[in-house]
């Protein structure tokens, strides 16, 4: 992998250069930094056949891990959680000792946005040694609440719909303050949308979806487009990794 821009370019980074490409400072008390994560085909495409798999080469996957990695918490909305069958982050031991030593836990848990609660109990994402969190609304069926609080912890954040200021409040409140969304695209635009999101890492694989695929954004329009800023561009056997900051946040 090797550093497009900033300028002078840098040819093998290494995980040492990515950690430090894609460090994050500690937010102040009470409040998060929300890091969005997605990949795409060069025409916008977020899936293929449902899954967004087919679109990331090792260099994509090197970047998500290194995210996770970053991370105090992983948050993604159900649809993500129930197409990708999501499982807990993997953090090798070394990395969990460093982790600790920078005053993360050792393994981010995994938070899920969900109205509906049509969350299997007995799904992957519950076999994790950290229970993942659940964020829903007062009007989720109370059964389905009852029995995702056996493996999970189910967070009320909104009456009718899940309000992602609650959402991000009740992180903060948990210490889980650096926060990495890896989507989908109705979670990541109505984040985007709310100005709640500070930072997006896209990588644009080499290929193309063709028509009818989901993009990384998806709902409701926003009234008017929002700028970004370019923070560093990478390169890796075609595929582009950019990371670019929303202006006055992150
Ligand atoms: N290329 C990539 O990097 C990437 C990343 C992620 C996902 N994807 C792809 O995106 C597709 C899934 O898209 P998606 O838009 O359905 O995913 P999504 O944003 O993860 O999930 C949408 C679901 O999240 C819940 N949700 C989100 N916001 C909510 C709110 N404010 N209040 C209540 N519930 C809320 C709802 O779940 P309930 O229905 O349970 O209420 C809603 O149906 C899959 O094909 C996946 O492969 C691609």
């Amino acid at each position: 992998m090797r550093r497009l821009l900033p300028a002078p370019g840098q040819d093998d980074l290494i995980q040492e250069d990515l950690d430090a490409a894609y460090a994050l400072p500690v937010p102040p008390a009470g409040t998060t930094h929300v890091r969005a994560n997605f990949v795409a085909a060069a025409d916008g495409a977020a899936e293929v056949g449902g899954r967004s798999e087919a679109l990331g080469g090792p260099g994509d996957r090197q970047i998500f891990r290194t995210l996770r990695w970053l991370a105090d918490v992983v948050l993604v909305g159900a649809g993500t959680a129930r197409a990708e069958n999501y499982g807990p982050a993997v953090v090798p031991p070394a990395r969990q000792e460093a982790r600790i030593a920078t005053g993360l836990a050792p393994v981010p848990p995994i938070a899920v946005v969900s109205g509906s609660l049509a969350i299997d109990p007995g799904a992957r994402l519950f076999s994790a040694a950290v229970r993942p969190v659940l964020l829903t609304a007062a009007s989720a069926p109370a059964d389905r609440a009852a029995a995702l609080r056996e493996v999970a912890d189910v967070v009320v954040c909104g009456e009718e719909n899940v309000e992602l200021g609650q959402v991000l409040g009740a992180l903060a409140e948990r210490g889980l303050q650096r926060v990495l969304t890896e989507g989908g695209p109705t979670l990541h635009a109505q984040l985007a949308g709310a100005g709640l999101l500070d930072e997006l890492c896209l990588t644009v694989a080499p290929m193309l979806a063709g028509p009818r695929h989901l993009g990384i954004v998806a709902g409701d329009a926003w009234p008017m487009a929002q700028p970004m800023e370019l923070a560093h561009l990478l390169e890796d056997d075609g595929s582009l990794f950019l990371r670019y900051h929303v202006p006055n946040k992150g």
